[in-house]
């Protein structure tokens, strides 16, 4: 498999590129702007490896995207590019508007360009494979999950943006043939993930005995998927999943926030004895609500199980207490990006 990969320097697309280069064998050409969520020495392990190629783009540049199309000649594209982080689209809503609706579209277009031109035998085996998110759906009460018949109803400039997409891969499919995939996924954590998200920013604070900052009453619920168990599910999909419908993909791993950050400040303390932290209750801050903050996500992930075989192997906690010990073990990785690049301060009060 020849793939292009958009957003492949971000936490998740970075996984996606060592796993299908390092553990697949495939051939990636990594498409990112390089915004501040990208970081290329997340993919120092495959740098040199003959099937990997970077190219510095912005997904909205629909000329240069066109001629990196016909150029590589890719089986497939698999697009990750987005502004990611709910806090920053409610400070700057302006930024996932052009990336992830207005870049969406250019990519569409470009693709659609790309994949008319094509051989019919290789028009057949073509795929455009949009990575998306459960925040769609909006929010939960105390019972259900989301499936993938679930109405939309996203509540967020990100979650909107993100649903607004979803519908412009839906119509190129539908209005133009263009053989889509969707999967919808939950949160992910892993290694390498930019230190603004939630996961990463308890365990740095909790390992600099920081204030861990709980955003309202620390109830919200998310469903918690690791990264490395998503790259194996947009795998399957890309390569088994029907040409114009949706999977979605999450651990069943449902947590509060207050509960993984008192995991985490255990983890902390297990791996890490030299450490003395204060009691959990003096670390943490219950600090205002993120507005709109959504209550509960959680995921069905029949269809991925039954008809294509995924399950995911990491429980959530295997999973955290792997993630807390390779950031104790990286400060190499994320001690430059909170010189340079984000402090850890709060984002997303409007
Ligand atoms: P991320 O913020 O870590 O990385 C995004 C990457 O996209 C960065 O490398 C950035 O430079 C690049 N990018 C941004 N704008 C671009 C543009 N205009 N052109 C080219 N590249 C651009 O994000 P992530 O957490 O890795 O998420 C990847 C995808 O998965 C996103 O589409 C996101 O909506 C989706 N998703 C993420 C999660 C999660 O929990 N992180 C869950 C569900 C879905
Ligand atoms: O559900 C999938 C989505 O998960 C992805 O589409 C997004 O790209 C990804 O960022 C993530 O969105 P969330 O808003 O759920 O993730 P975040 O890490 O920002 O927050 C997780 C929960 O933790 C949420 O309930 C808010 C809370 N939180 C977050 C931060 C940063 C805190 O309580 N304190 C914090 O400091």
């Amino acid at each position: 498999m020849r793939v292009i990969v958009t957003g492949g320097a971000g936490f998740i697309g970075s996984a996606l590129c060592r796993y299908l280069v390092g553990e697949c064998g495939w051939q990636v050409l990594n498409i990112d702007k390089l915004t501040y969520a990208a970081d290329q020495r997340s993919l120092a392990s495959i740098e040199g490896a003959p099937g990997y190629r970077f190219m510095q783009a912005d997904i909205a540049d629909g000329d240069k995207i066109s001629h990196i199309l016909d150029d590589y000649q890719p089986d497939a594209v698999m697009h990750l590019a987005a502004e990611s982080h709910v806090d920053r689209s409610i400070d700057g809503p302006g930024d996932f508007i052009q990336t992830n609706i207005v870049g969406t579209y250019r990519l569409l277009d470009a693709a659609l360009h790309y994949w008319r031109n094509l051989p019919e035998d290789r028009q057949k085996t073509f795929r455009f494979h949009h990575v998306s998110t459960d925040e769609v759906y909006g929010s939960l009460g105390a019972e259900g999950l989301f499936t993938e018949s679930t109405a939309y109803q996203p509540n967020s400039p990100y979650s909107a943006s993100k649903a607004s997409s979803d519908h412009l891969v839906r119509a190129w499919h539908h209005t133009y043939g263009l053989p889509v995939v969707v999967s919808n996924c939950s949160n992910n954590y892993g290694p390498y993930q930019f230190p603004e998200k939630f996961i990463p920013l308890m365990i740095l604070n909790a390992m600099a005995g920081r204030k861990l900052p709980v955003y309202g009453d620390g109830q919200n619920i998310r469903d918690w998927l690791h990264v490395n168990d998503h790259v194996a599910a947009l795998r399957l999909v890309l390569q088994h999943g029907t040409v114009g419908e949706t999977y979605n993909v999450g651990g069943r791993n449902e947590a509060r926030n207050i509960d993984i950050v008192h995991q985490i400040i255990n983890h902390v303390r297990d791996l890490s004895p030299h450490r003395t932290l204060p009691p959990d209750d003096e670390l943490i801050e219950f600090v205002a609500d993120r507005p709109g903050h959504d209550r509960r996500y959680a995921i069905d992930a029949t269809k991925l199980e039954n008809r294509l075989g995924w399950q995911a192997q990491y429980s959530l906690e295997t999973g955290l207490r792997d993630t807390v010990a390779w950031y104790l073990n990286h400060s190499g990785w994320w001690q430059p990006i909170l010189d340079r690049k984000y402090q850890g301060q709060r984002l997303g009060v409007a």
